[in-house]
């Protein structure tokens, strides 16, 4: 069991694009485990491996609360997305700050597991979100991007945070 630092808003790092995994190795297989670790460290429900300084498409995602329902998805891959929901999202990476954020309420993503096999996640709700707020930290794009401007208190607090 290992954790990371969680770099956070103004990391210049989290702003850059990841790489693809192209082939499973022990140093990723090591990576997905600390991701985890790190997560569940911080009481997070989602993580992606720019967040701890590694610039790979991985991310890891328990929107069940811990260790209750743990995807781990490489290369994730949108294959669909429709709907609409708007809801408060916040980040490990942008600590104190949380605001309204317009996601699809429906996707199928597809990518590989831990073993690299290929696998297609049909997600809704809550989990749909959080592949999108993954997903986007793989292109350096963080939610505080994205937030509506109705929450525009928080909006100006993140622009002063260097954003
Ligand atoms: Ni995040």
């Amino acid at each position: 069991m290992a954790t990371r630092n969680i770099r956070t808003l103004g990391d210049e790092l989290l702003r850059k694009k990841s790489r693809e995994v192209e082939e499973m190795t022990p140093r990723i297989k090591e990576l997905i485990d600390d991701m985890f670790d790190t997560m569940y460290e911080a009481d997070g429900v989602g993580l992606a491996a720019p967040q701890v300084g590694v610039l790979r498409r991985v991310i890891v995602i328990d929107v069940g609360g811990k260790k209750k329902a743990p995807i781990c998805l490489i290369n994730p891959v949108i294959e669909l997305q429709e709907g609409s929901q708007i809801t408060s999202e916040g980040c490990l990476s942008v600590p104190e700050i949380s605001g309204k954020v317009e996601r699809p309420d429906h996707v199928i993503v597809k990518g590989r597991d831990r073993n690299f096999k290929e696998i297609t996640i049909e997600a809704k709700d809550l989990l749909a979100k959080a592949l999108m707020h993954e997903m986007d930290h793989l292109d350096g794009i963080m939610f505080v991007d994205r937030m509506i401007e109705e929450d525009k208190p928080e909006k100006e607090e993140a622009d002063k945070k260097g954003l």
